[in-house]
């Protein structure tokens, strides 16, 4: 660059030129920097080029060009990173907090086997490092992908800043043509002391923990900062393989590290329960002295082929689970009590606390659960923390385990001031002053004004636009909170005629502060992109109470419509009514407490209840409450809910703006079974039941736990009794095991 002019030579002409050619220098240095490994630029020198463009651009303001590289950070778009859709699913982990959750992983494990108890099973255990998960994409031996963990379908491309890190290798040699590596991204103690130290002396802000540093530095838009941050990585798992890396877990660590990747030291194949427990007493030992976080110790079953076995539960392998640290303690004084409302009107207690660190992250926040919890009771009445109540003023022990919301555990008396009075929890709501109820056998105390409610509705919108719900690009919980303060947006319907109220020449919300034209338009057109939503999304995003997304999509795939699904919600009114009024009436049969002839007392009391039940409103109720997945509570909420007038006219207009994709069972071509509704019955002798499920699930059929006339299939094994006989009397067909086997092509 020996004929560049110093800039405050330039002519105005030379400038506008200069300014071209440092766009389209810096440009393609971007574009080198992402796809190849062999950038042209030296990062010296693109700095360089790069300041110089701002000093030009400084003496010539109006001939800053419209994509100024000075505008530009990184090669990324200016929104963020890109999505990437990952290959194979990116799952979290199932927790255990002591011993017991251990066994009971060990026993789910085997039972789904149909493993004896003393049968040898492997397990590796390892850390699990406190980091943030990445996945790394390698073909014919080189990285061509870093994606995030994002919600574990679609994560960000990061893969520049992958690329900055030592322990991620460029190119690996013998490894299979495809394959992605997982592990962990994470910053040592050290080396997280001396960034907040670089951070505080530059006066930026320092980072609370080594793992916001490390997300921080990861999800840096400009790489070079993410290169000038010590990144570490662990590997510890695969996702998408051209050829399988080994037979056993501990062999493919093994392969891992051959390769070129870190793994963990402290990783220890395990003979069992009792080995897993030695393992992690050893790991816990050792974890102040590591020089790195770690919030527990992952077990994993070593054997590959029995972990194909166990698959997958909607977010988190069965193979596989977390046993965590303890929970980690401070104390500090309570200020006061906050109520909030959820959006299914849920009053719940936050505790607002003196700032104190707790595990390395200031606490100022804290849920007390409910009134009973703060009362020193549980559910059932029974005294907690030996009955101590809390009250402002106190003194209490907050706790916190992994990300978890820190939570209140005690409180000590000896420091309570002496003027402290007993909490009173308000028996109205504060945001609308509507009464607040409890129901028998709720714990909970909720407002009753439903849509009248300014909280609940907010919060219900927050829910509707949340990521598996409808996820309106440019409307989240903030923009949702402004639209339904200025009055824009009262109910979910109310967005999809936002355009046609506001949009006229996007004035009016073009004018709000935080809007402009583009934006405008982009949400208008986010909006309308959403107007067509699968079922098991619209169902998860009107936020019925217990209604989570798994149960959202049983029962999107059961019904397949949303016709399907109200036909049958619908009639099972009369049937929700009799399960609410058969519970009220076992509950004071309970505290009769007579337990002589109780039993017959219950069954009394549920026929009584039941028997003037049409046979329509029965077999709805029936169908419901057979999905997998789905009880009584659920189908309770569901059906009561959508027979609330208010509620149900809102999710109706609702409904009338939507094109509502219709559900289909997964990956079935070909399959025999796929949409039919399949119970299995008595003892299975080749595969557990759990198994059978699962696979007849894989193969899209619906697996209920009870027959009724739309049973289309019925596999009984040895001892089948009562089902046997329905399936007989309504003419469902009704084969053994070994047919199913064969059916399914086993
Ligand atoms: S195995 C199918 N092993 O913990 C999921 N995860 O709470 C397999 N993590 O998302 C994950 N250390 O980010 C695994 N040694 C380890 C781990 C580990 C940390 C993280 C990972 C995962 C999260 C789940």
């Amino acid at each position: 660059m020996s004929d560049e002019q110093p800039v405050d030579k330039l002519t105005e002409a030379q400038a506008r030129s200069e300014l071209d050619r440092l766009a389209a220098t810096l440009a393609q240095a971007d574009r080198d920097y992402y796809q190849s490994d062999a950038p042209a630029l030296s990062d010296a020198e693109y700095d360089r080029l790069k300041r110089r463009n701002a000093e030009i651009e400084a003496r010539f303001p109006d001939l800053k060009r419209a994509d100024s590289p000075s505008e530009q950070i990184g090669a990324q778009p200016a929104e963020g990173f890109s999505k990437v859709a990952h290959a194979v699913r990116m799952l979290s982990l199932g927790n255990a907090f002591d011993a017991e959750d251990v066994r009971g992983f060990d026993q789910s494990i085997r039972k789904y086997l149909g493993l004896g108890p003393d049968a040898p099973l492997a397990y590796t255990a390892e850390p699990k490092i406190d980091g943030l998960s990445l996945s790394l994409r390698y073909e014919d031996g080189r990285l061509v992908q870093a994606a995030t963990r994002g919600d574990g379908a679609v994560g960000e491309n990061v893969t520049a800043n992958a690329r900055t890190i030592d322990d991620i290798p460029e190119r690996l040699d013998g490894a299979p043509d495809v394959l992605e590596i997982r592990g962990e991204v994470y910053m040592s103690h050290a080396d997280f002391a001396a960034l907040n130290e670089r951070q505080a002396a530059a006066g930026d802000k320092r980072f609370a923990n080594p793992r916001n540093a490390a997300a921080g530095s990861l999800r840096q838009l400009d790489p070079a900062i993410t290169r000038a941050r010590p990144l570490r990585f662990f590997a510890y798992g695969w996702g998408e393989l051209s050829a399988p890396l080994a037979g056993t877990q501990m062999e493919a660590i093994r392969r891992l590290d051959a390769l070129g990747f870190a793994t963990n030291p402290l990783t220890a194949l395990c003979d069992g329960l009792e080995a897993l427990l030695d393992h992690y007493a050893r790991i816990e030992e050792q974890r102040a002295t590591l020089g790195y976080d770690i919030d527990g110790v992952v077990y994993k079953v070593d054997d590959l082929a029995l972990r194909g076995r166990l698959g997958f539960r909607s977010t988190t392998p069965r193979w596989a689970i977390a046993h965590k640290f303890p929970a980690e303690l401070a104390w500090t004084r309570l200020e006061a009590i906050d109520i909030q409302v959820g959006r299914t009107g849920a009053l719940s207690p936050v505790a607002r606390l003196a700032p104190v660190t707790v595990g390395g992250v200031v606490v100022s926040n804290a849920t007390l659960h409910n009134e009973d919890y703060i009362a020193g009771r549980d559910a059932s009445g029974q005294p907690i923390r030996e009955g101590r109540d809390i009250r402002l003023g106190d003194w209490v022990q907050v706790y916190r385990a992994g990300d978890v919301i820190p939570k209140i555990a005690d409180v000590d008396l000896t420091k309570r001031p002496e003027d402290a009075t007993p909490f009173t929890f308000p028996e109205t709501c504060p945001e609308c002053g509507s009464d607040a109820v409890r129901e028998a056998g709720d714990a909970v105390r909720r407002c009753t004004g439903g849509l009248v409610c300014p909280a609940q509705a907010v919060e219900k919108l927050k829910h509707f636009v949340s990521r598996a719900a409808f996820d309106i690009e440019g409307l989240g919980a903030k923009q949702v909170e402004q639209f339904h303060a200025d009055g824009w947006i009262r109910e979910p319907a109310d967005i999809f005629t936002l355009e046609e109220r506001f949009g006229q020449g996007m004035q009016q919300l073009k004018n709000r502060e935080g809007w402009g034209e583009k934006s405008a338009a982009n949400l208008f057109a986010a909006i309308r992109d959403k107007r067509r939503i699968p079922l098991n999304r619209l169902i998860f995003a009107l936020g019925l109470r217990h209604v989570g997304e798994v149960a959202a999509s049983d029962l999107a795939r059961h019904f397949g419509s949303w016709r399907a699904l109200i036909a049958t919600v619908d009639a099972a009114r009369p049937a929700a009514r009799c399960q609410l009024e058969s519970e009220a009436a076992l509950r004071s049969e309970r505290e009769a407490a007579a337990t002589e002839g109780r039993r017959a007392r219950i069954a009394e009391t549920r026929a009584r209840v039941w028997d003037g039940l049409a046979p329509q409103a029965r077999a709805a109720w029936e169908e419901l409450i057979g999905i997998e997945g789905v009880g009584e509570t659920l189908a309770l909420s569901l059906v009561t809910s959508m027979a609330q007038e208010a509620e149900r006219a809102s999710i109706d207009r609702l409904v009338a703006h939507l094109e509502i994709e219709e559900a289909t069972a997964p990956d079935t071509e070909g399959s025999p079974v796929a949409g039919k509704t399949v119970v299995f019955t008595g003892t299975l002798e080749k595969m557990t039941r759990a198994e059978a499920k699962a696979r007849a699930e894989a193969l899209g059929a619906k697996v209920s736990g009870s027959v009724s006339a739309k049973t289309d299939l019925l596999v009984a094994g040895p001892g089948a009794g009562s089902k046997a006989k329905k399936a007989a009397e309504l003419g469902v067909e009704t084969i053994d095991e070994d047919a199913w086997l064969a059916l399914i092509g086993a």
